[in-house]
């Protein structure tokens, strides 16, 4: 069973040992946390694959901890150097063309690479520990609910890792956005996430492409492979619904934007007032409590579909993807 680090200083001296070695662990992020390892290290990156159920065709993000060695691995067009400005450490994931030391493993075999600077505290003490960039997909077995806090990871991945860095609630709460500068000309958004697309546009100046990418599970050569229809998921049959909500038969639940009337086994909610950013905070947390309480159907309200409720929406939908 895995053991749950403290952040502390030996703790974590210890951790970038164990990734210098080749080991694998789960660590906190701002937005959920991730299943890491050296990315310059083929091995310990397949190890992540392994314990992660994930197919190898599907590429991981590269973290980084300062700017310092972002040249090492990718190149990065001068038109993205605002973002860059703009929001990093925090939740945006920049897609560029790879330089050689980035193994293809970590890359799924792809010319480009995904790289991103988290802003979690306890992720950038560790960071400048480690004198490589760390691989990470979060540390959930390969489609279900991304994780949180360091008892969901123990929940799902406790038996298949050695250790958790213990960072508390992540305080975003769902992935980082994913921008590709494949064509330096036309940025492309292939995943809603913390950043919404109009902030990035405003700083930008320019408009930004949004790929609606839904694949099946079958399909080759993914651009965001991770975009499957059917991803995020509990093991719950879950219905979304917007506007009224709709009257509950036996063994079914429903989950509010917001809290209203008094608590039940059978109502909940994403958030006290219905602020966008704790909904999003709470979201996976919420979608595993009622994962544990064997309901036959759970109804989701979705909010509305601006800022972070973009992405909001886009991993409800995912969850409540049959197939
Ligand atoms: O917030 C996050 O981004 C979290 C934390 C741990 O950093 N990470 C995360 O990783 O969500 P993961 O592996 O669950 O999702 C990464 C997505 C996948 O859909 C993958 O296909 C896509 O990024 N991706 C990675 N490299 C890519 C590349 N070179 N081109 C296109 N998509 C890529
Ligand atoms: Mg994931």
């Amino acid at each position: 069973m895995a053991q749950i680090l403290q952040p502390t200083r030996e703790c974590l001296d210890f951790l970038s040992e164990v990734f210098k070695r080749g080991g694998i662990a789960a660590i906190p992020t701002e937005t959920v946390y991730g299943l890491a390892c050296n990315a310059l290290d083929p091995e310990a990156v397949s190890k992540v694959f392994e314990a992660k159920g994930r197919p190898s065709t599907n590429p991981l993000i590269v973290h980084i901890d300062s700017l310092d060695d972002l040249e090492s691995y990718a190149v990065v067009p001068t038109s993205a150097q605002k973002l860059i400005d703009a929001f990093w450490p925090g939740p945006l994931t920049l897609i560029f063309p790879k330089t050689k030391i980035v193994p293809d493993t970590v890359t799924a075999g792809l010319d480009s690479v995904a790289i991103r600077m988290p802003s979690h505290p306890v992720f950038r003490e560790l960071g400048t520990r480690c004198d490589f960039p760390i691989a990470a997909p979060s540390a959930n077995p390969f489609g279900y609910v991304s994780p949180t806090t360091s008892a969901h990871v123990m929940r799902t991945m406790g038996t298949k890792i050695d250790w958790i860095l213990e960072g508390g609630t992540c305080t975003g709460g769902i992935e980082s956005t994913i921008l590709s500068y494949k064509n330096p000309s036309q940025p492309t958004i292939l995943r809603h996430g913390g950043i919404p697309i109009e902030v990035l546009e405003s700083i930008l100046g320019s408009k930004i492409l949004s790929k609606e990418v839904v694949v099946e599970k079958t399909d080759q050569g993914l651009e965001a492979p991770g975009l499957l229809k059917r991803h995020y998921s509990p093991q719950t049959r879950i219905e979304l619904f917007a506007g009224a909500p709709p009257l509950l038969l036996e063994r079914e639940a429903i989950v509010l934007l917001q809290k209203e009337g008094k608590p039940s086994d059978s109502v909940f909610h994403f958030s006290e007032h219905g602020h966008i950013e704790e909904i999003a905070k709470n979201l996976y947390r919420v979608l595993q409590e009622i994962d544990q309480k064997q309901f036959k159907r759970v109804f989701i309200e979705t909010p509305p579909a601006e800022g972070i409720g973009v992405a909001i929406r886009d991993r409800l939908s995912r969850a409540a993807a049959q197939e």
